[in-house]
């Protein structure tokens, strides 16, 4: 039995009057929804304050991202060490990464491996470029991504894949639950031969593009799909509450 997770990852949004407003929102609800790990995840400099916020609830903190040295002269870098004092999580190779900040799979790897060496979960988002998609190399793109981050990376501690097709992150065109399903399947056999089957079953692997209050149910109550990465719906209360508890309800089914 995989527990679904329902992420938020809250981007390049929210100033810190902004996230402390927003976790005060949702928090006590959120709080109070089973059968469902929930993951928040704002900007750096509002992890401490959030994380306050939360303290004592069923609600995790997470990053967006990292640097894969411990300490030292890296100007502006958040290291492993800093985030495992703070948070549960930590996304890994976002798309947005990879397109504006030329995060190649080389460095993806070496995060998750920084992440994993000091507890942190990481959740890998991989996903193909809307071109890879309309020429039909969805699989080859992904099989690749995932041989690249997960390289020499032993999986005893907690991996999370967020398989995020770049056409339908921020787009309002969602995969459909069917599409994603296929997909999520075939990650969950890459995982099976790049580990074992006992590892591709307990790796949760989510959804995340253009996800909603209105299609999320379309996702979550697939057999392969283990819950969502939400960008722009998890800075609304009332969006990401929903979908938390629908995730909730076929968790309990
Ligand atoms: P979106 O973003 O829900 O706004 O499409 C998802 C993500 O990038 O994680």
């Amino acid at each position: 039995m995989r527990i679904p997770i329902i992420a938020g990852n809250w981007k390049m949004n929210t100033t810190l009057a902004e996230a402390i407003k927003l976790v005060s929102e949702m928090r006590d609800e959120l709080d109070a929804i089973a059968n469902v790990d929930k993951v928040i995840c704002p900007p750096f400099i509002s992890l401490a304050a959030v994380g306050e916020l939360i303290k004592g609830s069923s609600i995790s903190l997470g990053a967006q991202n990292l640097y894969f040295e411990e300490k030292g002269a890296y100007t502006g870098e958040i290291s492993p060490l800093m985030l495992a004092e703070l948070g549960e999580f930590v996304i890994v190779g976002h798309s947005e990464r990879r397109q504006y900040f030329n995060e190649t799979g080389d460095i993806v790897n070496k995060k998750i491996r920084a992440a994993l060496k000091v507890g942190l979960k990481p959740i890998l988002c991989i996903g193909e470029k809307p071109a890879e998609n309309e020429a039909g190399r969805t699989k080859v793109v992904l099989a690749e991504q995932l041989s690249l981050s997960l390289a020499d990376i032993d999986l005893a501690g907690s991996l999370i894949i967020a398989y995020e097709p770049i056409w339908a992150i921020g787009t309002g065109r969602a995969a459909s639950g069917k599409e994603a399903n296929e997909t999520i399947e075939f990650i969950r056999q890459n995982i099976s031969q790049l580990y074992n089957k006992e590892i591709a079953q307990r790796v949760r692997i989510l959804y995340g593009g253009s996800v909603n209050a209105t299609n999320a149910n379309e996702f979550i109550q697939q057999p392969e799909i283990d819950g969502a990465l939400i960008g722009g719906a998890s800075l609304k209360p009332e969006q990401f509450l929903s979908i938390t508890r629908q995730a909730s309800e076929i968790s309990r089914l």
